[in-house]
């Protein structure tokens, strides 16, 4: 069992929440005797109740009762409920409660629970190949289900991805569109790196407007200001370094192709140039650990199998 120690709190925090739950309790019972003892409305000479003094829409007043006894019962329940659940289950500090219910416990036993049961579901497609594997529906299918218990967050649950979160439906890849990379993207994750703010080094705003001009001009984009471009095309080589000479990216680096229409950002201008300007760094987590090689194998299998067939 893995130890859970470091998930208690220190002896000054232990006790630390349990003097103050005490005191609250204390604190509301004697709010709540303290209320049951006021004496009984008094009334005026004419035998009048008397009021709070205040009056609302002209004529709606408030008697000075005391709480009715039914009313002041339901606070002593939940007073009494506090005390014995907090005396059966954990609530006070490090104590357990009496019952001993660790919830840590519990969840490992659900845990191994389902490791047993489904873990051999998923270890049974462990040695079949990805490009095999895509040919079985059902693997693909548990791959899938994988992929929207914990990739939609920022893929989507269309895997056609957002902002930033790459659409892994298309064919357009940042690190390599063969079954070993993507396993390894997913169980290694990635944090691309180097697309570092360019601003200062392209010489403020004006350097980064050519350079962007001529990156939108690289995708023949129609409305694109030549002279601009050509200005943008010198200082590109400080880039061609991950973007390749012909802007086409490099996977090794998560680089993009620039070249394309698909754009991880946008391919808005000012998108672009904020791009440039500011720097990107998108990072993928690592799930090898969290979820073991023979789930992180059938979703690289199920994303495999998402660019081999026309997107929905
Ligand atoms: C916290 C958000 C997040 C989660 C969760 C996440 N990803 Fe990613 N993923 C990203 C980002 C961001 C990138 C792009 C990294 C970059 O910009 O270099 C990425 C990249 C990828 C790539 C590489 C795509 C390419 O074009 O090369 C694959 C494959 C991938 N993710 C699969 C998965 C799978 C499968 C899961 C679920 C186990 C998952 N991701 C969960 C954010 C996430
Ligand atoms: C050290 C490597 C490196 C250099 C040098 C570099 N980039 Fe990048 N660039 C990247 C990476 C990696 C990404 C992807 C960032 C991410 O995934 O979050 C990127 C992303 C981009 C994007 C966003 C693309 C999209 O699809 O939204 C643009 C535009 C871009 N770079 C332009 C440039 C320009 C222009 C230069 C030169 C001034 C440059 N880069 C220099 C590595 C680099």
């Amino acid at each position: 069992m893995p130890d859970y120690s470091n998930l208690f709190v220190s002896e000054f925090w232990n006790w630390y929440i349990i003097v103050i739950t005490v005191l609250s309790i204390a604190a509301c019972f004697a709010l709540i005797i303290w209320l049951g003892k006021s004496p009984p409305a008094k009334q005026d000479e004419h035998g009048n109740t008397e009021t709070m003094g205040h009056t609302w829409d002209g004529d709606l007043q408030e008697y000075n009762n005391p709480l009715p006894k039914w009313w002041l019962n339901m606070f002593y329940i939940t007073l009494y409920f506090a005390i014995v659940y907090l005396a059966l289950y954990p609530g006070l500090g490090n104590f357990q409660g009496l019952l001993k219910q660790d919830q840590y416990v519990q969840y490992n036993i659900e845990m191994n629970n389902a490791e047993s049961t489904y873990g051999p579901m998923f270890e049974e497609h462990k040695n079949t190949p990805v490009e095999e594997l895509v040919k079985n529906q059902k693997a693909v299918k548990m791959g899938e289900r994988l992929f929207m218990t914990y990739c939609t967050v920022c893929h989507g649950s269309d895997a056609k991805g957002s902002t930033g979160f790459p659409n892994l439906r298309d064919n357009d890849w940042l690190y390599g569109s063969d079954p070993k990379t993507i396993e390894e993207v997913i169980s290694k994750g990635k944090n691309s790196a180097g697309m570092v703010a360019w601003k200062d080094t392209l010489g403020g705003d004006d350097g980064v407007k050519a350079v962007a001009e001529y990156v939108l001009s690289l995708s023949n984009r129609k409305d694109v200001n030549a002279e601009l471009a050509a200005q943008g095309k010198e200082k590109f080589a400080i880039c061609s370094g991950c973007h390749g000479v012909d802007g086409k990216g490099m996977a090794a680096l998560g680089a993009p192709n620039l070249t394309d229409e698909i754009w991880l950002y946008g391919g808005k201008r000012e998108t672009v140039i904020e791009s440039i300007a500011k720097g990107r760094a998108g990072v993928m987590p690592a799930h090898g650990e969290f979820l073991g090689d023979a789930k992180v194998h059938l979703l690289a299998a199920y994303v495999f199998s998402l660019s081999q067939t026309p997107a929905k």
